[in-house]
């Protein structure tokens, strides 16, 4: 299939309201990115044209989105939503910090002790994506409408994309018992934020 993306700048405007924007002519920058949307699908916001129908679009940290130039072909505005916090939860944060707490472990049986880190340079570069999804959730997690003048959701937030930087430097020096350590910084930044703003106490 030649499907081909358009990116267009956008605003972001608080929470899950809409904003409207106009479309200028899209920009071809590429036949096929089938591959790169399905990496960074996690990353979508729902897309509205005056055409009607629902679509996913790529949302990166700066407001830059790509979509399929069929989405926006005929329409004359679009309005985007952004993700919320129970989506940004289900599709990034939980799924990033259990591959990263999965990752690293040590099991004591009577055998003995054993001892889990990625082994290759592949298991350390899907840990890398992980900890890089965790850091683009709590990115997310600011933008939301919770996060305005409300200092413990920015201070939270800004702990998952602390605690993923943390992770992202254990990785970097290859050094599982650090990623070990980040694993418990992201820990108490599920618990800190789900303390004070959900009825659960863990993750
Ligand atoms: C900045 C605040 C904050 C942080 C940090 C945070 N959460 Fe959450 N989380 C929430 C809120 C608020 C909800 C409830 C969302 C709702 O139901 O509307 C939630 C809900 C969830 C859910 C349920 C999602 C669903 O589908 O209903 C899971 C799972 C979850 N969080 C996991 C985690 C994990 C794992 C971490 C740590 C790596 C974490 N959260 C860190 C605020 C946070």
């Amino acid at each position: 299939m030649r499907n081909w993306l358009c990116v267009c700048s956008i605003l972001f405007l608080s929470g899950s309201q809409s904003i409207e924007v106009q479309i200028e002519s899209p920009r071809r920058i590429a036949y096929d990115y089938s591959d790169m949307y399905e990496q960074i699908n996690p990353s979508t916001a729902k897309v509205f044209t005056d055409t009607g129908h629902g679509s996913r679009f790529l949302v990166n940290a700066t407001g830059l989105i790509a979509t399929n130039h069929h989405v926006v072909r005929n329409a004359r505005y679009l309005a985007m939503q952004r993700l919320g916090p129970r989506e940004i939860m289900a599709s990034m944060v939980d799924p990033a910090a259990n591959f990263i707490w999965r990752s690293v472990s040590t099991t004591v049986t009577s055998q003995g002790t054993e001892e889990k880190a990625p082994q290759n340079e592949s298991e350390w570069t899907d840990l890398r994506s992980a900890a890089n999804l965790l850091a683009e959730g709590g990115r997310l997690l600011k933008k939301a409408s919770q996060g305005e003048g409300d200092e413990d959701w920015l201070k939270w937030s800004q702990a998952v994309v602390d605690s993923a930087t943390l992770t992202l430097e254990a990785i970097e020096s290859k050094n599982a018992e650090q990623v070990f350590e980040a694993g418990d910084a992201i820990y108490k930044t599920c618990v800190g934020c789900h303390g004070g703003y959900w009825r659960m106490s863990s993750p």
